[in-house]
């Protein structure tokens, strides 16, 4: 759905190919951001240097889940400078799966795919599910991304969004040790869903009010809508850490996936710019295996098929290595997304449930 509202833009936008980036009209006049204390920022995410190391810390592999709720989360996470590769699935809520599915799929994505964590996508609006989720992931071991979902109505309908999942986030004594960060997302900068110095202050509010459970906030973002907003500085500077949206398949120099390396460099690059050395993560990530009204490429050289979907994950495993030295402690990626129940195209499971190539990324290189 996020890929909905992109592509319609990003249709628009290639009328006028004159840069890498696509262009929009309407870009907004900026004003010089608010300077926040970046470098306070970036250390004060660091509590985690006292993190002991994997695997006895969560959610490494190996990681024996303990019997008892420990007392607090200070010595509970692995530090995010060490996790980087393959790190999990987006997974997407809209169809409100019921506990044993969500039970069954968070185990399979922590067993059968070695994942460390499960980013969540779109919303669920069921009371209780937030509650369903941390049980889910507690019972196997999988941190969790959670996310403030804006939708695409325009509607202010993420603000009770918002509060039903701060109060489930306090509430619920297991959530601060498997809610590893909130999202606000997706794309909300690319979707003008509030001006960027909103968003920054909502970013500050929301770790306010979450820093006594020592959960960080970032927001879900492509390079191209910071870009769009002058840049947005004041958002890049209020997150915790850089959660990016990397789909080379709409670039306008798309062709096959095994050729997509400089254009994900580019966007990377980008943010370390720009991201003052935060961590960082690709957090909606992938190559569709087809097209459809929604998924539509910039490039008439883009190929959408099973092969180029898997190659994509291939070319990041081939670039494990160069992931890894990035800054902030290497990138990790997340999978877009598990099934093609969710998005179509992009899953590695097909709508049938089989899995759609053979898939065993690399989790350490
Ligand atoms: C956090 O947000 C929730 C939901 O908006 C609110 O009920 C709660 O009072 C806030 N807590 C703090 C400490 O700000
Ligand atoms: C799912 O994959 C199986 C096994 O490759 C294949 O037989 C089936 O046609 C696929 N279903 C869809 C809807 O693509």
């Amino acid at each position: 759905m996020a890929l909905f509202a992109l592509l319609c833009s990003l249709a628009l936008a290639a009328i006028s190919l004159t840069s890498a980036a696509p262009l929009e009209s309407g870009a907004h006049p900026e004003r010089a951001s608010t300077k926040t204390n970046a470098n306070a920022l970036s250390k004060s995410q660091s509590t985690t240097s006292t993190a002991p190391p994997a695997p006895f810390c969560f959610p490494a592999l190996g990681f024996q889940m303990p019997l008892f709720l420990p007392k607090d989360n200070t010595h509970w996470w692995c530090d995010p400078a060490t996790e980087y590769a393959f790190v999990g699935f987006s997974y997407e809520v809209t169809a409100c799966q019921s506990r044993e599915q969500l039970h069954k799929e968070f185990r399979d994505i922590r067993q059968h795919f070695n994942s460390r964590y499960v980013r969540l996508y779109g919303a669920c609006d069921r009371d209780g599910f937030y509650d369903d989720i941390v049980d889910a992931a507690w019972n196997n071991g999988l941190g969790v991304h959670a996310l403030v979902w804006f939708g695409f109505d325009g509607s202010d309908i993420w603000i009770s969004r918002r509060d039903t999942l701060f109060a489930a986030l306090h509430a619920n004594p297991k959530a601060k040790f498997v809610t590893r960060v909130v999202q606000f997302g997706s794309e909300p900068l690319f979707d003008d869903v509030l001006p960027h110095d909103q968003l920054a202050e909502q970013v500050t509010l929301a770790k306010a009010n979450l820093s006594s459970l020592n959960i960080p906030v970032t927001v879900s973002e492509l390079a191209y809508g910071y870009q769009e907003r002058g840049g947005a500085q004041d958002v890049l500077d209020a997150i915790d850490s850089i959660n990016i949206h990397m789909l080379p398949f709409f670039d306008q120099d798309a062709s096959t996936s095994d050729q997509a390396w400089p254009l994900v460099q580019r966007d990377l690059q980008w943010f370390i710019d720009h991201g003052n050395g935060k961590k960082m993560y690709f957090d909606e990530n992938g190559w569709p295996s087809v097209t459809s009204p929604s998924v539509q490429p910039n490039s008439p050289l883009a190929v959408a098929d099973i092969p180029n979907e898997h190659g994509y994950y291939i070319l990041l495993d081939q670039h494990c290595e160069d992931l890894k030295g990035v800054v902030g402690g290497g990138i990790g990626w997340f999978a877009h997304i598990y099934s093609d129940n969710q998005e179509p195209g992009y899953g590695i499971y097909n709508s049938t449930g089989r899995q759609k190539f053979p898939f065993a990324p690399r989790t350490h290189c």
